[in-house]
């Protein structure tokens, strides 16, 4: 039975429907609300409003529950595989035997990178951030590969492509960064496996491939796959909805991704334990840190916007460092710091009033740091794991005959009306509060001023 809820407003009631997901979750529908009341409502960080509705991944911030099209994302780390869950994710189904070895055949095909794709990376500064690289180049296929065309088959292999050759432009980013030869694919080799052979074969050193590695990364990357409408797929679903290719609307999503609050969190962790590590800060100073208010630091790798527990990504990735850590036989001293940090958190009455706990970036560095992987590229890793989930949330998205274009409505709070001022009539005004102008008024030189008044000439 359909529900409503009625809004009074100005003394006028409004009914608005209720909509209701397949797990119970409920909204109310406000589509009509700036029209028949002239109010629109406010809520900064989306914290409280629904932007779609969604087939694809369900969470429970309250329980720690989180399921790829249905299915337990414990199950899917015991299980699956990282290209059959991008297949699940994508698709709606697992695959298929068929279905999968065409998959496995596509991303082989598409392994190789356009070799003038290489001429990029050489032209970046040697410290240049590779998420701001991997960002540029996925742009970039846009171009070097245009043949995007709506039927259902061929938007597959696009798919498929980007899920590619994300993995050789992100391993050619590293080796090209240490002034190395690249590695190219193998076409003997699962996606997984490759991966790490292009990071880490060495003409001197061959990579062996370890079984643990490769279903660690598997498991890692499953992990990361999607995470309903975050940070980064919102960025990808707002810049999509404008109708611009799927390589721009991916490129956005690494952009969104590369923040500290967000994917780049997993980095933060591993800074902030460095720090600790080297500066002999204790727990006790980096808890307290973390609580003042006056302070910016906070303490990475906890608290999240939906999980008011603990994250479940966050059990599975402390279990795989366990098991990483003792099969190369090494102590990370970092763990320790890890270890010591969760469990004082846990017991402090801030973060257990703030319903803070470790997110799935908490340990995920640790695993990273076991794999081999450097720390400047920990974000590219999300990167490369969340790749299937930003294309299903645009593939939902385009074809969803609801969705608009996305275009927020604010609440304006400056200046009213105010008459144009000839500049020879206006006064200087002090802007002492704002970071922006008083950077613009100091930053100015003397030199640069009667350069541009030469030019203005
Ligand atoms: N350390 C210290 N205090 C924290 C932390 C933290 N890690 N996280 C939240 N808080 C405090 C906030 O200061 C705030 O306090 P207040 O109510 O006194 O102002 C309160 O808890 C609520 O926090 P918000 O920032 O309002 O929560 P929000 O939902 O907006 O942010 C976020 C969630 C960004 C993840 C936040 O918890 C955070 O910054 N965590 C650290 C960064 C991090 O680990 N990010 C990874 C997230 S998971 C992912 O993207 C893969």
């Amino acid at each position: 039975m359909k529900k409503f809820v009625k809004l009074v407003i100005d003394g006028k009631e409004l009914t608005l429907p209720v909509i209701e997901g397949s797990e119970g979750e409920k909204a109310i529908d406000i589509r009509n609300l700036r029209q028949e009341t002239g109010y629109i409502t406010f809520d900064p960080g989306f914290g409280n409003s629904g932007t779609c509705k969604s087939a694809i991944t369900y969470m429970d911030g309250e329980k720690g529950i989180l399921r790829y099209r249905g299915v337990p994302i414990e199950q899917l780390a015991e299980h699956s595989t990282f290209v059959e869950t991008a297949f699940l994710l994508i698709a709606g189904h697992l695959p298929t035997r068929k279905e999968l070895t065409r998959t496995s055949v596509y991303l082989n095909d598409f392994s190789p990178l356009h070799e003038n794709m290489k001429a990029f990376y050489q032209n970046y500064p040697p410290k240049a951030h590779p998420m701001g690289i991997l960002s540029a180049m996925v742009n970039a296929m846009r171009s070097f590969y245009p043949e995007l065309l709506d039927i259902e088959e061929d938007m597959n292999k696009t798919y498929l492509r980007l899920i590619s050759k994300i993995r050789t432009m992100s391993a050619m980013a590293y080796r090209i960064s240490l002034g190395e030869k690249v590695v190219y694919p193998r076409p003997d080799l699962c996606y997984c496996a490759n991966f790490l052979n292009m990071m880490f074969d060495n003409v001197v050193i061959p990579y062996r491939i370890d079984d643990d590695m490769v279903r660690a990364l598997n498991v890692f990357w499953i992990l990361h796959a999607d995470h309903e409408q975050n940070c980064s797929t919102t960025a990808v679903r707002v810049v999509g909805s404008g109708k611009v290719n799927i390589y721009s609307a991916i490129s956005s999503g690494i952009s969104a991704l590369w923040g500290p609050l967000h994917g780049g969190a997993n980095q933060a962790v591993i800074n902030m334990l460095e720090e600790i590590h080297k500066d002999g800060m204790t727990v006790k100073e980096c808890l307290s840190k973390a609580k003042d208010p006056n302070d910016p630091f906070r303490l990475y790798g906890f608290g999240h916007r939906v999980y008011k527990t603990f994250d479940p990504r966050a059990k599975i990735m402390k279990k795989m460092c366990d098991i990483l850590l003792t099969k190369i036989k090494r102590k990370d001293p970092l763990l320790d710091i890890v270890q010591r940090l969760e469990e004082a958190a846990l017991k402090d009455s801030y973060f257990k009033d703030k319903n803070l706990y470790p997110n799935v970036d908490f340990y995920s560095g640790i695993v990273l740091r076991a794999m081999g992987i450097p720390t400047n590229m920990f974000t590219v890793m999300f990167a490369i794991g969340r790749l299937p989930g930003w294309i299903a949330q645009w593939k939902e998205d385009v074809a969803d005959p609801e969705m608009r274009i996305s275009r927020p409505r604010q609440i304006y709070t400056g200046n009213q009306l105010q008459e144009y001022i000839p500049i020879g009539d206006r006064r200087y005004v002090p802007y002492p509060k704002n970071a922006l102008n008083a950077w613009m008024v100091t930053s100015i030189s003397s030199v640069d001023i009667s350069r541009w008044v030469t030019s203005l000439k």
